[in-house]
Order: structure tokens, then C-alpha cells, then sequence
């Protein structure tokens, strides 16, 4: 199985997230893995030309010269390595009740008609993809609204995003390590060690 970990962990060594990620990596010894580290390579934004060679090719149909090609040649490369792998494993924290703008960026590299997605198919069939996040507050896992704990913009993004593409499976792992961080940070492990009996065998 083919992992691919991506991974925006700024905090460091002190990392909460980074945790909740370690505890994966020890639970998958001899998968061939991957890494991203967002903080290293950052993924690519639009601008105004790379998004006219987006539309150009990927909306357009059209064959796009040297120079167009070169301005989505690491999109390319990421889109590449995203088809590769059989789990792709996202590892962050929650800012502002969602996606890192680092994160947000990997996934806007990356989600691209006709290669990632493309509507009324499962381009990405056969994939599984977990998100491993903490935050300080506590949030549902699957019921998102405007009262807290439905604030999980981060939860819910993961899940239509990666149900668009087709993903066979699309799970979350949140916690807070602010509060009874032990007692949360079992239950996460717990959670954890379930996915990976279930997909890594
Ligand atoms: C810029 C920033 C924004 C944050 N936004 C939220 C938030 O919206 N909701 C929340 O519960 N925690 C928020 N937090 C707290 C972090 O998600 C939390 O402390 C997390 O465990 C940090 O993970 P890390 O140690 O891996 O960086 C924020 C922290 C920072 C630095």
C-alpha cells in the first residue's frame, strides 16, 4: 500500500497534531510512504496567468505551449504523486475552525477537473483518504451547523471535498489536547489504531 502523508505542522516538535501523526507512522511499519511537509514545499496558488493555463487545459481541452505547461508543471507533480498513493493521510492543526491556509492551498493545487475530479464520476475511486487534526475547542464529527460544536468547517471540508473526487472512504480524527489531554489523546489514539487495522493491513 501506498501512503502519502501530508503534513503542515508548524508547530514543531511541540506539536499536538504531530501526535496524533506518530502515532500513525509507528502503527504502519514497512508501508512505502510518501511525505509532503507543507512547511518545506509549500503548494502552489494561482495567479493570473497559472489559472488562464487551468482553464486553458483542464476546462478548455486545449493543448497548452512550454511556458503555460511550466506554470502548472508542480501542480502537475503533485496531481502525479496524489494518483500514486492508495491512502493519502492530511496532518494539521484547526485554524479558524477549518483547513490551515497552507493545507487549503495543497487541496486547491490538487483538486483538478479532469484529473482529480470531474462531475457525475469517481475519478479517485479506489483511494482512502484520513485527516488527522487537533484544536482547542471540541467539535461534532459529522453534524455542522452555526451553534457551537458544529463549527468543524475543517471536518466538513474534508469530507465533500474527497467525496467529490470519489474517495471509497473518508475519515476524520480530531481531538483537543488542551483539556484532559491524556483521556482525549487515548481515544484518538483509539480511533486511530482502528483505521489502520481496518485499511493498512
Ligand atoms: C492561528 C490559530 C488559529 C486557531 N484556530 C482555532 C480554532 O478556530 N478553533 C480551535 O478550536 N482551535 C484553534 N486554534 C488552536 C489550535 O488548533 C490548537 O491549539 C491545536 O492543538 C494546535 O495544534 P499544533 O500544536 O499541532 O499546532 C488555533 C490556533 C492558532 C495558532
Amino acid at each position: 500500500m501506498k501512503i502519502l502523508i501530508v503534513k503542515y505542522l508548524p508547530s514543531g516538535a511541540n506539536s499536538n497534531s504531530k501526535k496524533l501523526l506518530d502515532f500513525f507512522l509507528d502503527r504502519i511499519p514497512g508501508q512505502e510512504i510518501e511525505m509532503v511537509d507543507l512547511l518545506k514545499t509549500p503548494a502552489p496558488i494561482f495567479n493570473e496567468s497559472s489559472i488562464q493555463a487551468y482553464y486553458k487545459r483542464n476546462y478548455g481541452g486545449q493543448k497548452l505551449d512550454a511556458v503555460e505547461a511550466k506554470l502548472l508543471e508542480k501542480n502537475d507533480q503533485l496531481i502525479a504523486q496524489l494518483k500514486a498513493c492508495d491512502l493519502l493521510v492530511l496532518a494539521s492543526p484547526m485554524h479558524n475552525f477549518g483547513f490551515p491556509a497552507a493545507m487549503k492551498a495543497y487541496l486547491d493545487a490538487v483538486i483538478f477537473n479532469g484529473e482529480t475530479f470531474e462531475m457525475g464520476k469517481k475519478i479517485m475511486s479506489g483511494k482512502k483518504v484520513l485527516t488527522l487534526f487537533t484544536s482547542a475547542g471540541i467539535y461534532s464529527k459529522d453534524s455542522f451547523n452555526l451553534d457551537y460544536p458544529g463549527w468543524n468547517t475543517l471536518a466538513l471540508a474534508a469530507k465533500i471535498n474527497f467525496n467529490f473526487m470519489g474517495f471509497d472512504e473518508v475519515e476524520v480524527i480530531g481531538t483537543s489536547l488542551r483539556e484532559n489531554a491524556e483521556k482525549n489523546l487515548a481515544a484518538a489514539q483509539e480511533e486511530i489504531s482502528q483505521v489502520v487495522v481496518e485499511w493498512c493491513r
